[in-house]
């Protein structure tokens, strides 16, 4: 995409990354970017290489090559606690919350700031099921109340870019759509989201802009609503 004065800042640059854990290259060189208050989803099969993507993006994923560029500055070798700190947050595939603690005890774990209890209201305005359980411990939460207490989570860590690796995992098609119906209601209050996705047609209805991921390379990239359109997704992912 060109860069053009009404273009909104970029937040996120990833240039030529190179991820590799022993003999395995899970990213081969990849380039990314998302501006501010977008969208941007990231498809691709399982395997593809997208946890790792999000993985070196928190500094958790071996990087051999490459740099990560945030709000301007070189982060590619910023300890993950720096990362966090700064608004780059994730809510890492299959939830990792504490099943032994209470919702409220897993919520209060999110939260850096010295106002928690008036975060909190808002977190349980948004997620009222999360009120109704906050005493209840994790572990007995459904998978989608699950999903909703990790958004609600690092949402109280107050990103700047909430990264979500694959959402909709495990869960049952109506929930799948509350999830989504969630991450469209807090992208349109201006957060800025990278969506990791395989469920493609729902990442792609949400997103403004899309990257298709195979096999550690970025093969197509474009307007959400294009590559929806576009020949090579349709077959691949979307079952046409
Ligand atoms: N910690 C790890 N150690 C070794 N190989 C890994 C590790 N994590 C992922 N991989 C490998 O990297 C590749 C990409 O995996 P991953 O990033 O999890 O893909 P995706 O999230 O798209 O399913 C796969 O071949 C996977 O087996
Ligand atoms: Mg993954």
């Amino acid at each position: 995409m060109p860069d053009d004065a009404s273009a909104p800042p970029e937040l996120l640059g990833v240039h030529q990354l190179v991820v590799q854990y022993g003999h395995v290259i899970a990213l081969r060189g990849i380039d990314l970017r998302v501006c501010q208050g977008q969208l941007v989803a990231l498809v691709g099969a399982n395997g593809a290489g997208k946890s790792s993507l999000l993985m070196a993006l928190s500094g958790l994923a071996p990087i051999q090559q490459g740099h990560i560029h945030y709000r301007g500055t070189e982060i590619t070798r910023w300890p993950t606690h720096r990362r966090v700190h700064h608004g780059l947050v994730q809510v890492a595939e299959g939830r990792a919350i504490l099943k032994t603690l209470s919702v409220e005890d897993n919520l209060r774990l999110g939260s850096y700031t010295q106002q928690f209890g008036c975060d909190l209201q808002e977190t349980y305005q948004r997620f009222p099921i999360l009120k109704k359980r906050a005493r209840q411990l994790a572990g007995n939460l459904s998978g989608g109340e699950q999903q909703q207490l990790a958004i609600g989570r690092a949402l109280l860590a107050k990103p700047r870019l909430l990264m979500l690796d694959e959402p909709s995992m495990g869960l049952a098609p109506l929930i799948i759509q509350e999830i989504f119906a969630i991450i469209h209601d807090v992208h349109q209050q201006g957060m800025t989201i990278l969506l990791v996705e395989q469920n493609v047609r729902q990442a792609l209805k949400l997103a403004d802009h899309a990257y298709v991921l195979e096999t550690g390379g970025i093969t197509l990239q474009g307007a959400a609503q294009e590559l929806m359109d576009h020949p090579g997704v349709l077959a691949a992912y979307l079952g046409a």
